[in-house]
This record gives structure tokens, sequence and C-alpha cells, in this order.
């Protein structure tokens, strides 16, 4: 398995790409069930989770041109033309699903067109137990038969499903993805309350919209879908990614160094800018990105607690976390979005970090230095936690299971390096 390892102590400087964001990326895909014509995404990342996703569809008789890289070069993004007119199997199976949850994004749009599904239950995660129960109660208020057998969802439609009035109890960015998805084809009108407001659902409803659906409400959280009986082909650029963009912001913070994140647009990481902002970095839009400037002074507490979005995204809690960890004073960070999400405080704390966690808040109080170590993480974001902990300590420090990085960051240690960072791959076979 590779590794990756830092010798910290580098103000970053430069410009990093931002790519597509990967959240926006995976249902976007997925939407291309609800066609028989081609849905073709640019400006798709190069990761990962991207490629299971194509391989669930392509098991499923979806055809996938790859059409190269997007204008503008091979660090924008790649392009799919994605065909799902001859579809052959409407199964997601325990191996793929089990890889990625993101994979139960089929489960909608598979029934709406097909009338049946079998989906796999997604289990546990690093993160938490993470159920998909809303995503079925509320197919089920659309008129879907659940059965849970074998591990599997098997959910049935085979008249249709119908519009009706879905309340989610508590916002869910794939449950609302799920059902918007869906509604575009059932018969007659569906009302999402408490959708999900994130920037990737609404980049999913403005694709949506090019293929034929009719959505009112787009960015609020009341979705408004009056069914059609068939969606056309479409264009769509995904959305770039926040929480990318939030992570370099993050690196060039805590090594006091001035970046731009071409590509980048603040609107979408307005709370991120925030607590940056309060932390005593500067943060503005310039015409070819987002730049984060920290040159002078240094990085004061704050406190922050995880929302759904517009509040300040749980996917920057980790990164966040680091930050707090060097700055003046001490900081509040409360998890509220997902149960098990401190994985990264145990590695943080082996690298100086001084951090109590107490229930879902986390009191930081933050220290003169970090210094390097052997570290490994158990999701995503905390890998991409440690990274940050490593560009900002002392000495050197190895990340080991890299392949979560590798889900949610296309080329991190490349786009790193390009802005001074002392950072390397180390590939390893086995
Ligand atoms: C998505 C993102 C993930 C992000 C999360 C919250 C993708 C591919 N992933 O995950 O990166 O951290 O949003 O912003 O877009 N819940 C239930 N029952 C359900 C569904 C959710 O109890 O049926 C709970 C979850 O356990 C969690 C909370 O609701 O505590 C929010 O989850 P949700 O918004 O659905 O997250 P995902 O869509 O899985």
């Amino acid at each position: 398995m590779d590794k990756i390892v830092i010798r910290g102590g580098t103000p970053l400087n430069g410009a990093i790409p931002i790519g597509g964001a990967k959240n926006a990326a995976l249902p976007l895909m997925a939407a291309a069930l609800l066609s028989e014509q081609p849905l073709r995404l640019s400006n798709l990342p190069h990761l990962a989770d991207i490629s299971t996703m194509a391989h669930l569809l392509g098991e499923m008789g979806v055809s996938i041109a790859m059409e190269g890289d997007a204008p503008g070069g091979g660090n924008m993004g790649r392009v799919f033309a994605l065909n799902a007119s001859g579809l052959s199997s409407t199964e997601a199976p325990y191996e793929l699903v089990r890889r990625m949850r993101a994979s139960v994004l089929v489960l909608g749009p598979l029934v709406a067109r097909e009338g049946h599904a079998r989906v796999s239950l997604p289990g546990g995660c690093a993160i938490g137990t993470r159920p998909v129960d809303l995503h079925l109660k509320a197919l089920q208020a659309m008129g879907a038969e659940i059965e849970l057998t074998e591990g599997y969802i098997e959910a049935r439609a085979p008249n249709g499903l119908k519009g009706g009035h879905v309340l989610f109890p508590n916002v869910t960015v794939g449950g609302t993805e799920n059902i918007l998805m869906a509604a575009c084809l059932a018969k007659g009108d569906t009302v999402i309350s408490n959708a999900a407001r994130e920037p990737e659902v609404t980049d999913l409803a403005h694709c949506l919209v090019a293929m034929g659906a009719k959505i009112e409400g787009i960015g609020t959280d009341t979705l408004k879908v009056q069914g059609v009986t068939t969606l056309h082909g479409a264009e769509h650029s995904v959305v770039p990614d926040r929480i990318e963009m939030g992570s370099y912001a993050v690196a060039a913070a805590v090594t006091g160094g001035d970046v731009v994140l071409k590509g980048g647009r603040l609107e979408l990481m307005e709370a991120v800018a925030n607590v940056l902002k309060s932390a005593g970095v500067a943060v503005s839009q310039e015409t070819d990105g987002v730049r984060i400037t920290r040159n002078n002074g240094a990085l004061k507490g704050f406190d922050v607690m995880t929302e759904p979005y517009p509040g300040f995204p749980t996917d920057m809690q980790a990164q966040m976390m680091v930050l707090a960890s060097v700055a003046d004073g001490a900081s509040m960070i409360t998890e509220t979005i997902f149960e098990n999400r401190y994985m990264h405080v145990p590695e943080l704390v082996r690298m100086g970090a001084n951090i109590n966690v107490h229930g879902s808040s986390a009191i930081v109080r933050g220290v003169k230095k970090l210094s390097g170590a052997q570290v490994m993480a158990t999701d995503l974001r905390a890998s991409s936690s440690l990274v940050l902990a490593g560009l900002v300590a002392e000495g050197e420090t190895v990340i080991n299971r890299v392949y979560h990085l590798d889900r949610g960051y296309e080329r991190l240690e490349e786009k790193l390096a390009a802005c001074g960072a002392d950072i390397l791959r180390v590939r390893e076979n086995g």
C-alpha cells in the first residue's frame, strides 16, 4: 500500500487547481440511469470513487465513453458520456456498495425508470452507522414496495412511482438526491420538504432540469417536482469541489502561505471562509479563483459546529481541527451530523495536539508546534487532516493507508508539491 511522506514547515505559495466535486459527480452519474439518451458530464475528477461508480453502472449495462479531458487541459477534469439505453441489470452488488456507500444513489433512478431495484444495504462505515432508512421511507411514500432480504434492499414499483409529500425528519443529502431523481419520473407532483440544500444537490437539480425534469425551489429546502414520462440527454459540467477548496485553504492557512484555489468559487465555501477569517486568515474572490493568505500574525482559536448547508460542513471538521490545534487559545468544535467522526483525534494527539473530546464536542487548546509521526486514518477527511498536520509539523510525517485519500483528492501530493510542500508518495507493492 502506498504511503505519503511529508517534511513539514514550508509555507505554501502558488496556485492549486480545484477539480469537480466528487459528491456532485456521483449522483450526476447515477442520474444517467433515468434516460435512454446519453448524459455527457464534464469536469469529472479522476478519483477512485468515480471509477467505482463507473464500474457499478457498467455492470448494469450503462455504456460509458471517455472523451478525454475537458478543454483547458488535463488538470480540469475528464468527460464521460453515459448511455443507459440498454440496461441489463437493476442490481447493485454488495462487493461494490461495500466499497462506496454512495452506490445507494442508483436506487431511486432504477425504481423510477425500471420499476425494480436490488441494492445491497451499505452497512456500517468508519464514521458511524449511517443508515438509509430515510431513503426507503421516502420511496415507500411514493408507492414503492420495499423488502429487506439477505442484506439487500429489494424495491418494486411495477406500475411506476407516484408523486407524494416527502418530509425528511432530518436533512439527508443522499436521501434528497435519491428521491429527487425518482420524483422526476413519478406520476404526478412530489414535494420534498426539509430537503438538503448542499451545492451538490443543487448541481444535480440543474442537470435534471437540463434533462427535461420540472423542478421548482432549487437551492431551497422545499423542492417541488412535476413528474414527466421521459427524460432526454443533456450536457453538464460538475460544480467545483468545495471540500477540496476548504482543505487546501486550511493548508495555506496553517503553513502561513498565499495560495489561489484556481477555479474555486467563494460562495460555495462561505461557512468555511467565515471560520478562516475569524481565525485571522484573509480570504478573497479573485478573477481566477479564491485566494487564501496568511502572511502576518498568529492564528486565533474559534468555535464551530457542523451543520447541514449553508452551515459548516462535517466534511471539513477534521481539517479545521488541525488549524485549531496550532492556533492561539482554545477552540470548541462540535460535530452534529455523524456520531463517530473524531477518529483523527488520537492521531493528531500523537503529533502533539492538545484535544479533549467530550461527547460530540472537542476542546482544542492550541500548541506552539506539532511534530511529525507515523500516522494512519480510517476515512477520507480524517486522512486529509493528517496531511495538513504533516505540512505544519516539525520533522517527518508518514501517512499510511493512502487509498482513503485517493477516494477524494486528485493528485494531492502533486498539487501541494507545486506550491512548495516537501511531500512525496512512496509506492509499495502488495
Ligand atoms: C453525504 C456526503 C458526505 C457528507 C454527508 C453530510 C456524498 C457522496 N457524501 O453523505 O461526504 O459527509 O453528506 O454532509 O455526497 N441518515 C439517517 N438515515 C438516512 C440517511 C441519513 O439517519 O436514511 C443520517 C446519517 O447517518 C447522518 C445524517 O443523516 O447522521 C446525514 O447523512 P446524509 O446527509 O444522508 O449523508 P450522505 O448522503 O450519506
